[in-house]
């Protein structure tokens, strides 16, 4: 069962909100590092945002129990993450965390109007696998570029929880490639036309930005379950005119 391997995966992943040393967080370091403490409140938007969002996705795939499974475990770790993030600003004093909860509040109500169509599952399957290797990828590189080591470790703990869950809707796309091959196809547009979910509640995800690692192991995670990556393909295309 795809989800049991998951929630092993989580389980054993070993931090929790108390195992992060928060009475040792350099606070001068961290309000030297403005643009890093943009990233964090921009991601603590999208890992809030998850109550809304994962239950969408539940919805489209009820009768997938693999899929709702890897989904419950994707919220739950996504609150963690709000949490944990939430907690950090505070601690730093950062003045603008102050105002998130209403902040995410309405960002949640600016969703209530998204509609997923089941015949389009693949794609948000697809955009969703894609959005956590993002996310994992976006939270390393400020992992490498913070100098406040309370966060650095806060991060690479989040690095690798969004590489499983990356992995873990991988997994699904699997099982579904193997259902049936032609979704493949669909895989391969969805990548190609990959939109961040959490697009809908930040402006520009920074973890959008010229990532070119993000998109290089994109590449790769849609080669190895495709057989072909949105790069070959598109080669493929031209070439044939
Ligand atoms: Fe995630």
């Amino acid at each position: 069962m795809i989800y049991e391997d998951h929630l092993r995966g989580t389980e054993a992943s070993g931090w929790t909100i108390d195992s992060i040393r928060w009475d040792a967080i350099d606070r001068g370091i961290a309000r030297d590092e403005p643009e890093i403490l943009t990233g964090l409140r921009d991601a603590a938007m999208i890992e809030g945002y998850l109550p809304t969002f994962a239950p969408r996705m539940m919805l489209l795939l009820w009768d997938d129990v693999d899929a709702t499974a890897i989904l419950s475990m994707e919220l739950y770790e996504g609150l963690k993450h709000y949490t944990a993030l939430r907690r950090y600003l505070e601690v730093v004093g950062d003045r603008s965390s102050e105002l998130s909860e209403k902040a995410l509040v309405d960002a949640r109500g600016g969703t209530h109007g998204i509609r997923y169509e089941r015949t389009s599952i693949i794609k948000y399957l697809t955009h969703f696998m894609c959005s956590e290797l993002f996310a994992a990828h976006f939270f390393r590189r400020l992992a490498d570029q913070t100098r406040e080591p309370v966060l650095a470790q806060l991060l690479g703990f989040m690095t690798r929880d969004e590489l499983r869950h990356s992995a873990g809707a991988g997994a699904l796309l699997k099982k579904r490639i193997a259902a049936d091959p032609k979704v493949v196809d669909e895989i391969i547009e969805a990548a190609e036309n990959f939109r961040h979910y959490g697009s809908d509640v930040v402006e520009i995800p920074l973890a959008e930005q010229n990532d070119f690692e993000a998109i290089m192991a994109m590449n790769r995670k849609i080669r190895q379950l495709c057989g072909l990556s949105p790069t070959e393909h598109l080669m493929e295309e031209l070439s044939n005119g």
